[in-house]
This record gives structure tokens, sequence and C-alpha cells, in this order.
């Protein structure tokens, strides 16, 4: 078989020290694809870098054949079939996503040329370096060449955080919970959709309190993340190391009959009337190779609408405050 190369740009960083075990393992591509790493990061981590690419080599994966490291984002991105766009700053307590645009929306224009000029025309990339929707519109904008709907932003965490209170709540296993769409920004406006969602193949809302899906539920995913940071002192890594994997692989991989996933993909021709030029969480499946559609006529009662429309606003507030980066 081929090889795939595959990039992960904040090599030397927590989510990519989790991130990059899991891919070399197989656990992306499956257990009969080759792949080659190339890892991304600032000229000073180069030798940290170094380090991670040391401890790969002494793993010794049988899938894994070949890895490189650099700061030089064109040289490493030549030839990739797949990029992992983690190499942005974290938020710490008490900030919200959009605080690090300033800071972390300039590296998505360098990033975004790197890539339309030395990855492979095929490359699908998943920006998950916050935040992850409007970085990765400034990316999709500046690689001309490539197609728009090459491009995600990760709200698969969100998602696998929906399932998982969903199913304490009811008392049943995560893989009984299916179905868990997250619409718009992976901020605290999004808003993950218990209407939708399935507990053993039947509505969530048929089993759980309306109330506590409308509130706490509600409340729960949207600060996620913030809980995880007052707990550790950072940001989430393994979880969502494990969400990136995922993320990228249902958009590889062929959607199961009647399911969908979660995505935060370009809004052009969306079929829910979301404003054009955003990058939007949506439900969607997958023919696979990365070939994928939203999904259409997913009830949206008056609660979610209101929802959406909140966490649209704040989409557009963020591209407002990038224009300069956008072509
Ligand atoms: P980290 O600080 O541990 O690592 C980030 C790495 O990126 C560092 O090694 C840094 O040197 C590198 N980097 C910075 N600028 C770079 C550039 N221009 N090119 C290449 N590398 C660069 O952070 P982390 O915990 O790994 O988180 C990375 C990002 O992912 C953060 O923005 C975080 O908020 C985000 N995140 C998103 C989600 C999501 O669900 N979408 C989940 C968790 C974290
Ligand atoms: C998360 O949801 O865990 C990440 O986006 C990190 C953060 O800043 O919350």
């Amino acid at each position: 078989m081929k090889i795939k190369r595959i990039a992960v740009t904040g090599g030397a960083g927590q989510i990519a020290y989790s991130l990059l075990f899991r891919i070399a393992n197989g656990d992306f591509l499956g257990p009969n694809q080759p792949v080659a790493l190339h890892l991304l990061d600032l000229p000073q981590f180069e030798g940290a870098l170094k380090g991670v690419q040391m401890e790969l080599d002494d793993c010794v994966f049988p899938l894994l054949k070949e890895v490189k490291v650099g700061s030089d984002a064109e040289e490493v991105f030549g030839g990739v079939h797949y990029a992992f766009l983690v190499g942005a700053k974290p938020r710490g307590p008490g900030m919200e996503r959009k605080d690090l645009l300033a800071d972390n929306g300039k590296i998505f224009v360098g990033q975004g040329k790197a890539l339309n000029n030395a990855a492979s025309k095929d490359v699908r990339v998943l920006v998950v370096g916050n935040p992850c929707n409007t970085n990765c519109l400034i990316a999709m904008h500046n690689a001309p060449d490539l197609p728009r709907t090459s491009f995600h932003a990760m709200t698969r965490l969100d998602q696998n955080r929906g399932v998982f209170q969903l199913a304490q709540k009811a008392n049943v296993h995560t893989t009984e919970v299916t179905h868990m769409t997250i619409w718009g920004n992976h901020s605290a406006t999004q808003v993950p959709d218990f209407l939708n969602a399935k507990i053993h193949g039947g509505p969530a809302v048929k089993l759980l309190d309306r109330k506590w899906l409308e509130t706490e539920f509600v409340s729960i995913i949207q600060k996620r993340g913030a809980e995880v940071i007052a707990a550790r002192g950072k940001s989430s890594a393994a979880s969502a190391a494990n969400a990136a994997v995922g993320a990228l692989k249902a958009i590889t991989e062929p959607t199961p009959h009647g399911q969908w996933f979660s995505s935060a993909v370009y809004t052009e021709n969306n079929p829910y009337g979301i404003d054009e030029d955003l990058v939007f969480s949506f439900p969607c499946r997958s023919k696979g190779q990365g070939d994928f559609e939203i999904v259409k006529g997913l009830e949206i009662d008056s609660f979610l609408k209101e929802k959406i429309a909140i966490t649209q606003k704040e989409l557009m507030e963020e591209r407002d405050l990038v224009r300069g980066l956008l072509k």
C-alpha cells in the first residue's frame, strides 16, 4: 500500500504528544495503511520536536515508515494527504477561545498558503487550534487552489462530550447514544442538539427530562472545555487528540447508513440558511475519502433556532475581527 503522509502542527505540544502515537499505531487510517508523519513547530521548539521524533522511533510502530520534523510550513507540508492543524496557543482560566484570535489567527494565513503550495491537491485538513472555526475560515481563504470542502474545524470533542453526558444521565453505555449533533461554533455559544439525539435508537427527549436537557445539559457541554482547564490547569489534550482521530476518520470512512457526525464546515449552499462564508458545525455524513455532505432535514424547534442564531452571530462577529486576514 502507498504511504499516506500526515502533517501535525504543534508537534511539540500536549495534544500532539497523544495524537502522534495514536496515528502511528493505526488508530486513524487502520491497521494496513503505512504512514509518514510530518511534524511542524516553531523554530525554538525544533529540539523538542527531535525528542518526540526519537520517542516515535523507539516505539517501533510497524505502520510508521518515516518521520519528518521542521519549522518551515511549506517544507513540512510537502505532499501531505492529511493535515491536523493543532499548533496554536491554548487559552488559560477565565479566557474565551475567541480571545486567542489576535495571536492565533495569523498562524492560519501562513499555514493556509503553505498547504495551498505544498500539500497534495486532495489534502483533507482538520483545524483544532482555537478558535478553530474562524482559524479554519482563515486557512481556507488563504488556500485558493484547494476546495473549501477540504477544510474542517473540530467539534468532535463537543459531540463526544454530549454523548457522554446523555449516556450518564440515561444510565446507559455511551455506545447507545447516537446522532449527537453540535451546531455552530466550538465555543460557549455552541448548540448541543438533544432534540435529534438518540438513545437506544429512539429520541433522547423521550427518556430524559426536557428541562434538564435545555438547561444543565446545554450548559455542561458549552462549558466543558473551561471546566477541564479549571481542574487540570491546562486544556484538554488526550480527549482532544482522541476527537481529532475520530473527526478525520469520520470524514475518510463511509458513514454507516442513517448515522451522522458533527463537523464544522464551510457554509456555502448549506441547507439550514446559515450565513454564507462561515465555518459552522453541522450534522455531516461521508461517502468515504473525504467526500461528505451536510445532512438535510433535521428538526429545528424554536429553542434550537434561537440558540443557533446566537452562535451564528458570534461567528459573524469573529469573521469581522479577522476581515484583514481573509481573501
Ligand atoms: P500546547 O501549547 O501544548 O501546544 C501548542 C504547540 O503549538 C506548541 O508546541 C507551540 O510551539 C506550537 N505552535 C505555536 N504556533 C505555531 C505555529 N505557528 N506553527 C506550528 N506550531 C506552532 O497546546 P495544546 O494543548 O496542544 O493545544 C493546541 C491548540 O488546540 C490550542 O489552541 C487549544 O486551545 C486547541 N484545542 C482545541 C480543541 C477543539 O476541540 N477544537 C480541543 C483542545 C484544544
Ligand atoms: C476544549 O474544548 O477542551 C478546547 O477547546 C480547549 C479549551 O480552550 O476549552
